[in-house]
């Protein structure tokens, strides 16, 4: 005899280092809110359908509800011995309630139980990212409403390449976080599927209705195949996925905040409650957070990974492999709920030096392809005008100027269909103004974008 749940056919024991190895109520002790609610519902339903009597089910029922309201007061106490978040509420529930608590599990299995707690687990969690999401395109928003005027240099290759309205640059995130948003929302179909009454693979012989148990607990639908409603982890995988994908984008948003606050760009500051110092060097003023969140992008990365590589070997159905889909899906939770959290607050708080930014694109010759266009759009190929204004930017960088400083009659050296006008076409307000094509960077252009934004 092992005393355990599972006991009955074992002579000895495993000792207690095997059991911690095999054991996961470290970890999905967190899943004992939907461990019980997905009790709740199993037993509610087993009692309309007539399987447990109604007196068993209404002493089942407020001993499970006994257990939830511990459970929000963080008074349970798990046992490694009881080995997952199942076994020790089931334990916990007979000590309570006597051994009609073992009538609980009467058609179901631990593996739609464990399936049951993660997709209900997930369902809400993920709305809650959705929300987080939205704060932070709520926050790009407004500042990028802030600064649609501002110009700064638009890079290629880390080269200036053209200017833009900053607003056009920033707002770029959004869209990426709006794609994001659209990932998490379409999962959530995956996600909101009930396995509840799949037993261990086959289903069961007991008259259950699955129909009522997955409506008692919001699920919109139930699996078609009990196989495959207790080996599906696709929509863990799809979640790892999403936050990976998202942690790119953070990550690339992080690597640019923190070239922006260096002093060689200063085209923003963090507010200090955003940064933090060095134990040595008093002047330091450190992007840490940025930097953290470009650098948490790899351990979702890592779970991703790590998941799929999991389930590609396993053959149906449940395997004790698939205790491994928790810890990297709550890591993924985490870190993402973290990293949208601060940056919110990042971006809010930061200062936007319009002043350096306008300078930056002053002084460079992003300006470039305006002279080639200029020259073109006068019935010059535009090969022909790119090698002509090439030439003048050689000239200006052996002189130490740039291309406005340039006088017409040195601009006519390039060519003489070049006029007093070029100096208006050259400025870079303009550059960026007359880019009206759709989605372009002129002003009115981001206005646009920006009222769609807010409508969506
Ligand atoms: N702790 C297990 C898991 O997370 C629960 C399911 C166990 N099922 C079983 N047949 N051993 O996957």
């Amino acid at each position: 005899m092992s005393g355990k749940a599972w006991g009955g056919r074992f002579q000895k024991s495993a000792e207690a280092w095997v059991d911690e190895f095999g054991a996961s109520i470290g970890f999905d002790q967190q899943l004992v809110t939907e461990d019980i609610e997905g009790s709740i519902a199993h037993v509610t339903m087993l009692g309309e359908c007539g399987i447990l009597k109604a007196d068993e089910v209404e002493t089942i029922k407020g001993g499970l509800e006994q257990l939830k309201v511990k459970a929000d007061n963080n008074e349970l106490e798990f046992k490694v011995e009881n080995e997952d978040i199942h076994l020790n509420l089931e334990k916990m529930l007979t000590d309570l309630v006597g051994p009609v608590g073992g009538k609980l599990h009467t058609g179901r299995s631990r593996n739609d139980q464990v399936a049951t707690d993660m997709h209900l687990f997930l369902k809400k969690r993920v709305v809650e990212v959705i929300e987080l999401i939205q704060q932070l395109q709520d926050t790009i928003v407004e500042q990028a409403e802030d600064n649609i005027e501002t110009l700064a240099p638009g890079y290629t290759h880390l080269q200036r390449a053209q200017p833009i309205s900053f607003a056009h640059h920033l707002m770029t995130y959004f869209w990426m976080l709006e794609r994001d948003k659209q990932r998490f929302t379409e999962s959530v179909k995956r996600i909101d599927i009930s396995p509840l009454g799949a037993g261990a693979l086959a289903g069961t012989t007991f008259p259950i209705d699955r129909e009522l148990s997955a409506k008692l607990l919001g699920f919109s639908n139930v699996y078609q195949n009990s196989i495959d409603a207790v080996s599906d982890r696709d929509f863990i995988v799809e979640f790892l996925s999403n936050g990976a994908l998202m942690m790119a984008h953070l990550s690339r948003f992080a690597e640019e905040i923190i070239l922006w606050s260096t002093d060689e760009f200063k085209f923003i500051d963090l507010d200090d409650s955003f940064s933090t110092g060095s134990s040595i060097m008093p002047q330091k003023k450190n992007p840490d957070m940025a930097e953290l969140i470009r650098g948490k992008a790899g351990r979702t990365y890592g779970n991703l990974m790590g998941l799929l590589t999991v389930l590609k070997g396993i053959p149906l159905a449940y395997n004790k492999d698939m205790q491994e889909d928790k810890e990297g899906m709550f890591d993924t939770l985490h870190t993402i709920v973290g990293a949208l959290k601060i940056f919110e607050g990042m971006v809010r708080t930061m200062t936007v030096n319009k002043d350096v930014l306008h300078k930056a694109v002053h002084n460079d010759f992003s300006n470039a392809t305006e002279l080639a266009d200029y020259l073109a759009a006068k019935g010059m190929p535009f090969r022909e005008a790119h090698e002509v204004t090439g030439k003048l930017v050689f000239t200006c960088i052996q002189r130490g100027i740039y291309l406005l400083d340039l006088s017409l009659e040195d601009m006519q050296e390039g060519s003489n269909l070049i006029e007093a006008d070029v100096y208006d076409v050259l400025a870079p307000e303009a550059a960026v103004k007359r880019r009206h094509s759709l989605g372009g960077t002129g002003f009115d252009q981001v206005k646009k974008q920006l009222e769609l934004a807010k409508s969506l």
